[in-house]
């Protein structure tokens, strides 16, 4: 039996990830790629579906693959690549486009949401087909499995839709893959607003804990955290989303569970948990920093790393694409 098969991706939209993608997705690719097949990829097409500027697009792109790679994706062991790289993306793209009907793209509502801010009529057909371009992510790799968070879940089962669609008009092609909920998964809240989750687009840069940011900042960053006016220190993410949060955050650091690592706060107060908190993040970010900084000082060997990511990805990509136009009559 071959080794299940895994694909995910993050966009290059920021300077830096932050806690949440790194607990939420980074890490746990990380403990994936030891007993999966896993490709790894800084989906830069899905990034161009909102205006950017080609200079800070392609920094991030670099940016973004040497995050992944800082935070132990192995390129021995995990295909790491970057989507503009392999064509058969966009080529895939399109096929599975002229499958999808109008109103069921219409139905998606991370469109709606997206869309709802600047208005559909000014949003680009590209962000309109955004989960099509997904699903050719996924499925040009026969991923068996993909990590999805519940924002995703839409998407994914357009994927598995789009399969089942294919393969039932034109044989058995492509893998139909399946939702991958990874155990132990925290989901990280914003440290200013604790009942909304940390994101890139938060209203303020205050709830957010970047993974390049200066040490002394995120420090700053974690000791400002909103929390209550009560003193007790326990797990309870209703009545105390954010003393809840940052004891999710301890425990995804130390390897615990919150409930355990609310216990032995008994008469101390939030600075001393906030301190704790602190030292868990920076003794990961710290060494994290360093090997980020050493990939970007040799440009040469990122590129030759993304390069050869990108020819192993192709291996797969275009045999599937081949294997998809034959059937489709090209
Ligand atoms: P953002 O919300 O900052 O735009 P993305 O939607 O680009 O982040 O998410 C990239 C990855 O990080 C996804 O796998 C997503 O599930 C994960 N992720 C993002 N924010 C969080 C969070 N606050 N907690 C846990 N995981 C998160
Ligand atoms: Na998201």
């Amino acid at each position: 039996m071959r080794v299940p098969r895994v694909f995910s991706g993050m966009q290059p939209t920021s300077d830096s990830l932050h806690l949440g993608n790194y607990l939420g997705a980074l890490r746990q690719w990380v403990a994936v790629q030891e007993d999966h097949d896993a490709f790894y990829c800084v989906v830069d097409l899905h990034a161009i579906t909102v205006e950017v500027d080609p200079r800070v697009l392609r920094e991030r792109t670099r940016r973004t693959a040497a995050q992944y790679l800082a935070a132990g994706v192995d390129p021995a062991r995990s295909v790491v690549f970057v989507q503009s790289h392999a064509p058969e993306h966009a080529q895939l793209a399109w096929v599975l486009g002229c499958l999808t009907g109008f109103g069921e793209a219409s139905r998606m509502t991370q469109f709606k949401d997206k869309s709802a801010r600047g208005g559909a009529e000014r949003s680009s057909v590209g962000l309109f087909t955004y989960p099509v371009l997904q699903a050719a992510d996924i499925l040009l790799y026969d991923a068996d499995l993909v990590p999805v968070g519940e924002d995703q879940r839409q998407h994914l089962e357009l994927t598995r839709d789009l399969a089942q669609r294919f393969n039932s008009r034109f044989g058995r092609t492509f893998v139909v893959p399946q939702a991958y909920i990874l155990g132990g998964t925290a989901k990280i809240m914003d440290l200013q607003e604790p009942t909304a989750k940390m994101s890139k687009s938060a209203a303020s840069p205050a709830g957010l804990v970047d993974l390049l940011d200066d040490p002394k900042v995120v420090a700053k960053r974690i000791r400002s955290a909103v929390t209550d006016t009560e003193r007790d220190i326990r797990f309870d993410p209703e009545a105390k989303p954010g003393v809840s949060n940052l004891l999710g955050i301890l425990a995804a650091f130390t390897g615990t569970t919150p409930q355990a690592a609310a216990e032995g706060y008994a008469g101390r107060g939030y600075g001393d948990l906030k301190a704790d908190v602190a030292d868990a993040v920076l003794a990961e970010l710290q060494p994290f920093q360093e090997r980020f900084t050493a990939l970007l000082a040799d440009p040469a060997e990122l590129d030759r790393l993304l390069a050869a990511g990108a020819a192993r990805a192709r291996e797969v990509s275009a045999a599937t694409l081949a294997r998809v136009h034959d059937r489709v009559g090209f």
